[in-house]
């Protein structure tokens, strides 16, 4: 069975746009769209080149897809269609398209390539399908979702929010907020006026942060994700991109990362706890920094 496996969509927000081939359940190429169009993370379109370039490595036509498998279960099934529309615009075939659940997608992403058979999954994200974070386990090669907590309560979009206010982009420079925050004071700031956490649940501050209504899309990485009333907390401007990263900054970097890692472990360990001791993998981002960042305390 040949699967071609998508990612990317419509709107601005769907980035990292890429294609992936599968056969017989095994990864045949995978290929990232900007690779290709030399458009860092090709946002808001489907992928063509990469899907074009993993069907060339496999020797295979879009006629021999068996099915597309994409994310944005929730999406309704509107997108059905757009999608089929876009293949035959493309490609003159449309394969039967199977959607999943975008943390479902992380999950078994993580999964299957550990080589683990029983695995506790923990998912955070700024938001894939309304939800924020999830835990799943994988099972003799089956996942099963346990728990989730849903957007805008999010340490994805509290990370995105420090990265915009150091004068970087979100969904692309978190990675340089990252860098930015070995440089820092981690005590300099409390953020507990930001982010709350109560009987393992994680609170943003609404106040704070400028939110969409749920089945909305998330904000475009060019719209504020702080709200007035942040700078006016805040004290100081967003830092312009062009201008000289100062103390300041490096300070507010260093210290947004102590409730980012305090936030993933008092909210992810108790749902993860009752689920024994499995091997536990992190997807997606957010989990690249709990394993890069040092200790908050
Ligand atoms: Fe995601």
């Amino acid at each position: 069975m040949n699967i071609l496996g998508i990612n990317g969509g419509f709107r601005q927000g769907y980035q990292d746009v890429s294609a992936v081939l599968v056969r017989g359940g095994e990864v045949i190429a995978a290929v990232e769209e900007e690779r290709l169009s030399r458009v860092k993370h090709s946002a808001g379109r489907l992928p063509y080149l990469s899907v074009l370039e993993v069907l060339r490595i496999g020797g295979l036509s879009i006629n021999d897809i068996d099915a597309v498998a994409f994310h944005g279960s929730t999406w309704g099934s509107e997108i059905d269609q757009k999608v089929r529309d876009y293949f035959l615009h493309h490609f003159g075939y449309a394969p039967p398209l199977q959607k999943y659940h975008h943390h479902n997608c992380h999950a078994t992403s993580a999964y299957y390539a550990s080589g683990y058979n029983s695995a506790l999954i923990l998912t955070i994200d700024g938001s894939g399908d309304g939800v924020s974070l999830q835990v799943t386990t994988g099972q003799n090669g089956n996942i099963n979702e346990l728990a989730r907590m849903n957007r805008p309560n999010s340490l994805g979009i509290f990370y995105s929010l420090f990265t915009q206010y150091c004068g970087f982009v979100k969904d692309c420079d978190e990675y340089k907020l990252m860098g930015l925050a070995s440089y820092g004071n981690r005590h300099a700031f409390d953020f507990g006026w930001l982010v709350d956490f109560k009987d393992g649940q994680l609170w943003l501050n609404k106040r704070y942060v400028n939110c969409v209504p749920p089945k909305a899309p998330a904000l475009h990485r060019d719209e504020m994700n702080f709200s007035k009333a942040f700078l006016q907390r805040m004290g100081s401007p967003r830092r312009l991109p062009t201008s000289t990263i100062s103390e300041y900054y490096k300070d507010v970097a260093a210290s947004g990362i102590k409730p980012f890692r305090r936030g993933s472990a008092e909210h992810a360990a108790p749902l993860c706890r009752p689920h024994g001791s499995k091997e536990t993998l992190l997807g997606r981002w957010c989990g690249t920094q709990l394993c890069t960042q040092p200790a908050y305390n």
